[in-house]
């Protein structure tokens, strides 16, 4: 692609960027499409946040990618913000609409087409969801409206409890939270069907950590691990060998790519040249270490 003057630039936002996979994800999503648009990483500390945003105001960049820490910060920087981004308290992706700067989330529909893409209905299913941060809210917010139940267990327990209340009311359906002990991990999952690590146990440098003890997990579960650092976390490596159904951390990731990528291009996203190049990119660099 040839970078003209009419070419439109998206950018990802964020501290630490070096390690991003979005560049490469969207510049190859551009390519396939044959789109004018080019995508860039920039780092922004968290004083420069205000800043950045006026930039991309004034140099008119079509649209960003807010990654950690600025997911909540942003927020008050915007114009207008989707009614889901707002109940979530973070955005991920902005357009900018004529010079209006619209913010939306993305995470947890891709959590969810992740899930489905690959097979997995959520109607009237029994889903245990482990975590309560950032990620695992935008998951929940999406899950609980489609499932019969939502179980969600946190080391903080009081963030697993507040998440489930608002859910519960919100969606009026059946949503709990506990404390994420190896207890309760156990005990409810074997009531389980679908089970969604979205904490950071078992990411790298920690790829030997996991939550869950293989003897609790069965062939008739699905697990979905969110973390796609390593590709194969060891999570996931135990599902496979017990014969569950597993779905990767770099479904997620490019379903959520694609989402933020319809929503600058009105377009449906190029899915299989995007998780091939992720996918390339993660096998080259091993662990992002
Ligand atoms: N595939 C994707 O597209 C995608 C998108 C976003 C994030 N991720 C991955 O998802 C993971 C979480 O990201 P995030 O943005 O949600 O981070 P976050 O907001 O910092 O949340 C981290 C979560 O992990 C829990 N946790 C951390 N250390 C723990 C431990 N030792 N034992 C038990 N629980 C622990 C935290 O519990 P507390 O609340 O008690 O601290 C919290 O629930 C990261 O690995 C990230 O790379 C993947």
């Amino acid at each position: 692609m040839e970078i003209s003057g009419r070419t439109k630039l998206c950018c990802v936002i964020g501290d630490p960027v070096e390690h991003t996979l979005s560049p490469v994800m969207h510049n190859v999503a551009f390519e396939e499409l044959n789109l004018n648009f080019v995508y860039l990483a920039f780092r922004v500390k968290k004083e420069e946040l205000r800043d950045a945003i006026l930039g991309a105001r004034s140099l008119n960049i079509h649209g960003l990618n807010v990654t950690m820490p600025h997911k909540t910060a942003v927020m008050e920087h915007l114009d207008e913000i989707d009614s889901m981004a707002k109940s979530i308290g973070a955005v991920n992706t902005i357009l900018n609409a004529g010079g209006k700067l619209v913010g939306y989330v993305t995470d947890g529909v891709g959590a969810v087409r992740a899930l489905k893409e690959n097979g997995v209905n959520l109607e009237g299913k029994k889903v245990l969801l482990l975590g309560a941060g950032g990620a695992a809210k935008a998951i929940a917010f999406h899950v609980a409206q489609e499932v019969e139940e939502l179980k969600i267990l946190n080391r903080t327990t009081w963030k697993a409890k507040e998440l489930a209340e608002v859910l519960g009311k919100k969606f009026n359906k059946k949503v709990s939270g506990n404390l994420c002990s190896s207890e309760l991990v156990k005990k409810e999952l074997e009531e389980a069907d679908i089970l969604i690590n979205a904490t950071s146990v078992g990411m790298h440098p920690d790829v030997n950590r996991s939550l869950v003890d293989p003897n609790w997990l069965r062939p008739d579960l699905c697990v979905m691990d969110i973390i796609y650092n390593p590709l194969e976390t060891k999570l996931a490596k135990n599902a496979k060998s017990v014969g569950a159904k597993v779905v990767s951390g770099i479904e997620m990731l490019v379903h959520q790519g694609a989402a933020s990528f319809g929503i600058w291009t009105n377009q449906p996203a190029p899915v299989k040249a995007m998780r091939k190049a992720v996918s390339n990119k993660l096998s080259t660099l091993g662990a992002l270490s």
